[in-house]
């Protein structure tokens, strides 16, 4: 059964294919023809992940899912959130983000952090399910590492003294947030397929 991933993330794509079942096959909005913006205008992960899911399903009549992620802050109230991408100002770099996120906690004792990450699915008949997945950890004085993306080199995982970026690709989707979802969400079509006896 095709579903399609409403994202531009190539890497995501394969990532996400990867771990669902045989019976699924991942396709891409630009696969069925569409390359325009999917929106993002939401004050919330889950707000933003059906948001997106909703707009390709309208789109195509297709299940469908999207994912959503953001890093939260304990002492900066949950900051940056829904807005990590774009902490420091639109069109602003990861580098940007991070030296405006150690700059805010230079005065903070408490660094405890979290990545959350939210799937938004709808299935053929419409129904919209939620699957979270979360890691906790804390935000480094300085970073470490140069593997990975985004907040990686300022974020270590709780029961490890390294950042996700001093840890390989397969040693942090073990742990983290992404893979967490992800495979909440493939545990979930994998009883769908059961249950339909496939
Ligand atoms: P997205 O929803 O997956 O696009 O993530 C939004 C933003 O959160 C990204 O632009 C990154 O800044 C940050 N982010 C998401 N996942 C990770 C991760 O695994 N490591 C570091 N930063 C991440």
């Amino acid at each position: 059964m095709d579903i399609v991933f409403a994202t531009k993330n190539a890497h995501k794509i394969s990532e996400v294919q990867s771990i669902l079942a045989k019976g699924y096959t991942v396709v891409c909005p630009e696969q069925l023809g569409f390359n325009g913006e999917i929106p993002e205008e939401e004050v919330t992960l889950e707000g933003n992940a059906l948001q997106k899911a909703r707009f390709i399903y309208k789109m195509f009549n297709l299940p469908c899912f999207s994912d959503d992620t953001g890093l939260e802050v304990e002492s900066l109230n949950g900051a940056p959130g829904v807005y990590s991408a774009r902490y420091a100002g639109e069109g602003k770099s990861s580098e940007d983000n991070i030296v405006k996120l150690l700059r805010e906690m230079s005065d903070k004792g408490n660094r405890n952090a979290r990545f959350r990450c939210v799937i938004a699915y709808i299935d053929s008949s419409g129904a919209e399910h939620l699957f979270e997945g979360i890691v906790n950890g804390r935000i480094l004085f300085e970073k470490q590492g140069d593997e990975g993306f985004g907040y990686d080199p300022v974020f270590s995982p709780e029961g490890f003294n390294i950042s996700f970026a001093q840890m390989s690709p397969i040693e942090k989707n073990l742990i983290s947030h992404r893979g967490r979802a992800v495979n909440k969400f493939a545990d979930y079509l994998t009883e769908v397929i059961k249950g339909r006896g496939i």
